[in-house]
């Protein structure tokens, strides 16, 4: 067989039968060294108790091997001459030995799982924050689904790389240099004999390793994208169920299925071949010492219970060697996953430009400028805004009002610096948004979004998430103002009530007025309202309104707070200081019209 249809057979025992592209793309390939000098770090604070670990994993297979020459005096001083003088000493031994490798391997286990614990806690943690640092817009793109793989079974990966691979390969190489120790010991001509297949079984090893990585970085892939698949429809069983479209979503959550299916059977399929392959070696190996043994007794260069030891210490010998051929491909299995956690380490995170100053607060309402403002979403072909002047004076209470798509929402995303200006400038207070901390940021701009974003928890605790260590009283001033409490009163428990995940068992207008008491009790410089109005009532929007903005012609104004709504609702704009149009950038090429505008559009 020539090489070249060699690569070609193993290519066509690697092909997944499916041919449906997977959800998510592959990570960018790592080498198994950088892999390690990436994670070498991280082990610093548990090197000392690798140690530990590497010492318990070489005594175990130091008594084993003991034992087993204690069988040899077994066979050969009690068997043999069938004299039962020596057993009593041999079985305390025996005994002792015993004892000492329960404890041994008692210890070992718990001090190798505290170990990898120790490893996974601050990893996972740090995982975890890399994700909530990620900018919202990155972070939206990417399928929820996916990151929880990542966060779970990748990240017990990198575990399995830098510390489970590494027990094993030390238990291995102990168990086998003890035995080979041994072996050398009983008789070196029967143990260079027994190495002649050494070679063959690394042979198999490497070419098991090429094939498993690409197996498991496909198995890896097709997880993420069940899990995204998964996760999806489970978020939007009520669109599936409504819109009939239960087949469709069951078709795309079996094909990734059936995506995995494949990988494994691939898998299967390179087992199939190497295992049975390996199985001969050993057999082959056994046979020629076999063969040797029984030159060995009739040269008496052995005696039987020396040969018995032998074979026995032998057959030993395979179990670390297949682990170590399995080592090079089961760290490459992991480094699938591993990839998979570098790449989310690696993402982009929100952080503070460099030399950033505290934005400071201030006792009035924040002092806001955009001055020729414009933003282009990453991968968008043209700007979401284009060159957008407007001001807004302390105390004042103003609408953007404009189309749906002219880019309201990406003014409160410039505000709160989701999104940074590609041209002009955006300053709070005198202070351009993008050279100061996020932190203080969005401490001086309260951005109520358009989607209703809620947490399950009680609907008292949603409020107060706006501000930490609000008392009770304020919470439910809060939740006053944004008539919150005209509806809790008919629930069974009142403000301590659940929402549900994502606010499910409210209804979309009493989610919205919970989200405005929240950023209502936040007490911001600046409250950016996106479509504050939606999914209320005539009457309802009206009575919240006149809470937040007062009633037309009679303002409420509050000193301490600039208010910006972004909104089409004409309620809004009898009440507000000044309202403001905003063209779309799409269709309009000149620089978009924004200023003060007396009438509705
Ligand atoms: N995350 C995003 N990535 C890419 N493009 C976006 C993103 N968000 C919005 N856009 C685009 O930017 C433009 C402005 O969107 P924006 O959400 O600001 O509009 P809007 O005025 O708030 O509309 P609506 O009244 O419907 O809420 C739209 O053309 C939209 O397609
Ligand atoms: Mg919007």
């Amino acid at each position: 067989m020539t090489e070249a249809t060699g690569k070609r057979s193993m290519r066509a025992l690697l092909r997944p039968r499916g041919d449906d592209a997977p959800l998510v793309e592959a990570a960018p390939g790592l080498t198994l060294a950088a892999i390690a000098r990436r994670f070498w770090p991280r082990l610093r604070p548990v090197r000392g108790w690798l140690l530990l670990v590497a010492l318990l994993l070489a005594a175990g297979p130091a008594i084993a091997t003991v034992e087993v020459l204690l069988f040899q005096r077994l066979v050969d001083d009690v068997l043999v001459p069938a004299d039962p003088g020596p057993l009593l000493w041999l079985a305390l031994v025996y005994l002792g030995l015993n004892l000492a490798s329960g404890v041994v391997s008692g210890a070992e286990d718990y001090t190798s799982t505290w170990v990898s614990q120790r490893f996974l806690v601050p990893l996972r943690r740090d995982c975890f924050a890399r994700v909530l640092d990620q900018p919202a817009l990155v972070s939206d793109r990417r399928r929820a689904g996916d990151t929880l793989t990542r966060l779970t079974s990748d990240v017990s990966a990198v575990e399995s790389f830098m510390i489970g691979q590494f027990s094993v390969g030390i238990g291995a190489v102990m168990r086998l240099v003890f035995s080979l120790g041994a072996l050398l010991w009983l008789s070196w001509e029967l143990t260079l004999l027994a190495l002649l297949v050494a070679p063959l079984f690394w042979w198999a090893a490497t070419a098991l390793a090429r094939l498993t990585r690409e197996v498991s970085r496909e198995r890896r892939r097709r997880g993420g994208s069940l899990a995204s698949v998964t996760e999806e429809a489970l978020g939007n069983v009520a669109l599936v169920q409504t819109y009939g479209r239960r087949d469709e979503a069951l078709t795309a959550y079996e094909r990734q299925n059936r995506g995995i299916a494949d990988a494994e059977l691939v898998g299967s399929r390179v087992r199939a071949v190497f295992l049975p392959v390996v199985d001969l070696l050993e057999l082959a190996g056994v046979l020629l010492v076999v063969l040797g043994g029984v030159w060995a007794l009739s040269t008496d260069r052995l005696s039987l219970g020396g040969l018995l030891a032998f074979l026995t210490l032998l057959a030993r010998c395979f179990g670390p060697v297949r682990d170590l051929a399995d080592l090079v491909p089961a760290l490459y299995s992991a480094s699938a996953g591993v990839e998979r956690v570098v790449e989310l380490l690696d993402a982009p995170a929100e952080t503070d430009p460099p030399g950033a100053l505290e934005l400071p607060r201030s006792p009035v309402g924040a002092h806001v400028v955009l001055a020729g403002a414009g933003a282009t979403y990453p991968g968008a072909g043209a700007p979401a805004l284009r060159g957008l002047d407007l001001e807004l004076r302390p105390g004042e209470r103003v609408a953007l009002v404009g189309p749906s798509g002219a880019g309201k929402s990406t003014v409160a995303r410039l505000l709160t610096g989701q999104v940074a200006p590609d041209v002009g400038v955006v300053s709070v207070d005198g202070h351009d948004v993008t050279a100061v901390t996020r932190s203080s940021l969005r401490a001086a701009v309260t951005l109520v979004h358009q989607e209703q974003l809620l947490l399950d928890a009680s609907i008292a605790d949603n409020i107060a998430y706006g501000r930490p260590g609000a008392t009770p009283e304020e919470v439910e001033e809060a939740a006053r103002r944004a008539g919150v409490l005209d509806f809790v009163r008919r629930l069974p428990d009142g403000l301590g009530t659940r929402v549900g995940p994502r606010g499910r068992s409210l209804s979309g207008g009493q989610r919205q007025r919970v989200v405005l008491a929240r950023a209502l009790l936040r007490d911001a410089a600046l409250l950016v309202l996106d479509e504050p109005t939606t999914g209320l009532d005539a009457a309802t929007a009206a009575a919240l309104l006149d809470d937040l903005l007062g009633a037309p012609g009679q303002p409420v104004r509050d000193p301490r707070r600039t208010v910006l709504v972004l909104t089409h609702d004409p309620l809004v704009l009898e009440r507000v200081d000044r309202t403001v149009v905003l063209a779309p950038a799409a269709v309009d090429v000149e620089p978009v019209v924004a200023g003060p505008v007396g009438a509705r559009p």
